[in-house]
């Protein structure tokens, strides 16, 4: 295994930051992408700082704010700088906008997308130039098995990682050409941050109405996943395999989930490559579809 120059964005907590610690220690140059280093995130970026140090691998902290593309600029400009190149991205920036979809002003689903769909968009629009440049790496984005099955009071989520998903595929195959991959990984409901961080709609008249059933639905939610939700760290192993698989071998869509649900969501994703296939070919434009 050669060791890779990787930017892990939203690297302070959650699948970003035990992916961030897991790649360096596998001896790749990791830059963990952090927001408000200064701030929020200052424990956070002495926490990784300091485990670089204690354990002489090559984890660096970078700011990073996805809803910012002068961030992502600098951040990636602060990569190539000091590496030399570029080779992984890992998009994982995200977060969960939990409420009845009627309950959201439209400001509110702007914000779900600028972070979930647009942030990548400007990690990978700064990245990109260099990727080409070079004739090689790799896009990973984190995505969610909502994109495909969208469960209530998860409407502008499941939306949000839908269109992450669409945005993959049209990179992966207008990227080929250039010997660059982009992929997505779907992780059904693991235990990080992401519920304690969730954003509730600010219209508490809209989501009245909804209360009753939503509060249920979160009992039964929690009642149920409680026991049974898996270690985060499958996670992280299964981005660690796609940044470390050959390049041009990488999978175009990675379930990270229990049993039933990922035979379900892999066939759904195997059904999606021959429409795919009969789409383009009735088209006319197969040939401009990267291998599936
Ligand atoms: N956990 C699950 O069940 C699950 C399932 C499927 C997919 N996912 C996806 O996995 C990814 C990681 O989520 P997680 O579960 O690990 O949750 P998490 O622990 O809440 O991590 C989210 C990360 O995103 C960062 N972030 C938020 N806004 C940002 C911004 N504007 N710029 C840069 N970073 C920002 C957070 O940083 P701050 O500390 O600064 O807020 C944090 O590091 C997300 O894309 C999520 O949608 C999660």
């Amino acid at each position: 295994m050669s060791g890779h120059v990787v930017l892990v964005t939203g690297a302070s907590t959650g699948f970003g930051r035990l992916t961030a610690e897991s790649l360096a220690r596998r001896g790749h140059r990791v830059f963990a992408g952090l927001r408000d280093v200064r701030g929020r995130n200052e424990k956070a970026a002495a926490e990784l700082a300091g485990l670089a140090s204690a354990e002489g691998i090559d984890l660096r902290v970078v700011e990073l704010d996805v809803t910012d593309q002068a961030s992502a600029d600098r951040a990636v400009a602060a990569v190539v700088e000091a590496a030399g190149r570029l080779d992984v991205v890992v998009n994982n920036a995200g977060g969960i906008f939990v409420g009845p979809v009627e309950s959201f002003t439209a400001e509110e689903a702007q914000r779900q997308f600028d972070l979930n769909v647009l942030g990548a968009l400007r990690v990978n629009r700064a990245a990109l130039p260099h990727l080409r440049e070079q004739g090689s790496g790799a896009l990973v984005q984190i995505g969610s098995v909502a994109a495909r099955v969208t469960v209530p009071f998860s409407g502008l989520y499941a939306a949000s990682k839908a269109a992450l998903a669409a945005l993959t595929e049209a990179w992966h195959d207008e990227l080929a050409p250039f010997g660059v991959e982009s992929v997505i990984l779907d992780p059904a409901s693991y235990p990080t941050s992401i519920g304690v961080n969730a954003t509730m709609p600010a219209d508490h008249d809209r989501m009245a109405p909804y209360g009753a059933a939503f509060g249920a639905y979160v009992a039964a939610l929690t009642g149920h996943q409680g026991p049974t939700l898996g270690d985060p760290r499958e996670v992280a192993d299964a981005v660690v395999r796609l940044v470390e698989a050959a390049a041009g071998t990488r999978p175009r869509r990675t379930v990270v989930a229990p049993g039933a649900q990922h035979r379900a969501v892999a066939e759904l994703n195997r059904a999606a490559d021959s429409a795919a296939a009969a789409v383009t070919t009735d088209m006319g434009v197969a040939a401009f579809a990267a291998a599936r």
